[in-house]
């Protein structure tokens, strides 16, 4: 366990924010965890690898992050394989280790940056997958009173970029293990864009699947480590058929995906009608290759990130008249 005072954060968060916090917390497993919560006063701020995380100033609290490794095959029937992953590890390497074996149903969740743990309180999701479709059951510990509970995958509230972890339940519990179902005869998703153009092939692999996803996210997606960002700053908004029948008719060629409960619009793409696409404000950018991510040019602050998230949260809502919000978890 490493437990330090007055703690730079900047190696913690993807949008190179250099903060400190009060205490930092890394414990290597659950029971490490559970003996070390009664010492800790104070605010508790759980993280994963920082990559959907902006701090505005320093925490006045503990933050703790788990270091609890571990992919394990604790089920194998009817052609699924039942595996329990420690919420430390990093996402893509459970993905390669999935792919590597020929098991299905990560890997269009392909170099999603970030670790396990996050995977199940962000229901991460990108080419036409959300990963609540793999989860079968979320470990965790209850921060307070250090008791152990497990969550059914119909018990965690899932929805597109939405769970209990992150509403009702915000900050309650760390994760500790996810146990995912995957695929020995994977069934392949390819509708998503361009995905069509790899179904075209005559026998596509995750393999396939997995480096055609690696290319499109790396040709669209700025690398944190020369540009700090955090993925997507804004959700795609889910508007009324109305709405989007109304906004359809002045736009045309406007993208758009039928959800349930109404249309989602891409954030991205109004974003970049509004002339922002590559555009500055201080040392904040929109991302020249994909207006939904906002970019550190270097140095910037959280202030300067904050503000260019408002004056386009504002033209949008007065171009469009839609609200759009970060994804981005700012604190
Ligand atoms: N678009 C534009 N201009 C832009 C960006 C997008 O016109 O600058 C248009 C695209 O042409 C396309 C549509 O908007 O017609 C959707 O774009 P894209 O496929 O790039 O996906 P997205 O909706 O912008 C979402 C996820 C991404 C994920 C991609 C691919 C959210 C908030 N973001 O982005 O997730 O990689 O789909 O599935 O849902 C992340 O969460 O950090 C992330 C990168």
């Amino acid at each position: 366990m490493i437990k330090k005072d007055n703690y730079s954060l900047l190696s913690h968060n993807t949008f190179g924010i250099d903060v400190n916090a009060k205490v930092y917390v890394e414990y290597d497993s659950e029971e490490e965890l559970m003996a070390v919560l009664p010492s800790l006063k104070g605010n508790l701020l759980h993280i994963g690898g920082g990559s959907n995380l902006l701090f505005r100033k320093d925490y006045e609290g503990t933050v703790l992050h788990s270091a609890i490794k571990g992919i394990e095959v604790v089920e194998e029937h009817d052609g699924d394989v039942l595996v329990r992953v420690g919420a430390g590890v990093v996402w893509d390497e459970f993905v390669e280790w999935a792919v590597e074996r020929g098991y299905g149903g990560a890997e269009n969740l392909s170099l999603i940056p970030g670790e396990v743990g996050a995977s199940a309180v962000q229901n991460i999701g990108a080419y036409g997958a959300e990963v609540k479709d793999i989860i079968v059951l979320v470990e965790t510990v209850h921060l307070q009173s250090g008791e152990k509970r497990c969550f059914k995958v119909d018990e965690c509230g899932y929805a597109y970029r939405q769970s209990v972890f992150k509403n009702e339940l915000k900050g309650q519990y760390a994760v500790t293990y996810v146990t995912y179902r995957l695929s020995v005869h994977p069934v392949l998703k390819l509708e998503y864009g361009n995905m069509k153009d790899l179904a075209c092939r005559e026998k596509v692999t995750v393999a396939d699947v997995r480096q055609f996803i690696i290319e499109a996210r790396n040709a669209k997606l700025p690398d944190p480590k020369v540009l700090g960002n955090a993925g997507s700053f804004f959700m795609n908004p889910v508007v009324t058929k109305e709405k989007f029948l109304a906004v359809l008719e002045e736009y045309p060629q406007m993208p758009f995906y039928e959800v349930e409960g109404g249309v989602k619009i891409p954030a991205g793409w109004m974003i970049e009608q509004c002339g922002w696409k590559g555009k500055s404000l201080g040392r904040a950018a929109v991302h020249d290759k994909q207006a939904l991510v906002l970019v550190n040019l270097g140095g910037a602050s959280s202030e300067e990130i904050v503000t260019l998230c408002d004056a386009i949260c504002k033209d949008v809502r007065e171009r469009f008249g839609i609200d759009i919000h970060p994804e981005v978890n700012v604190i």
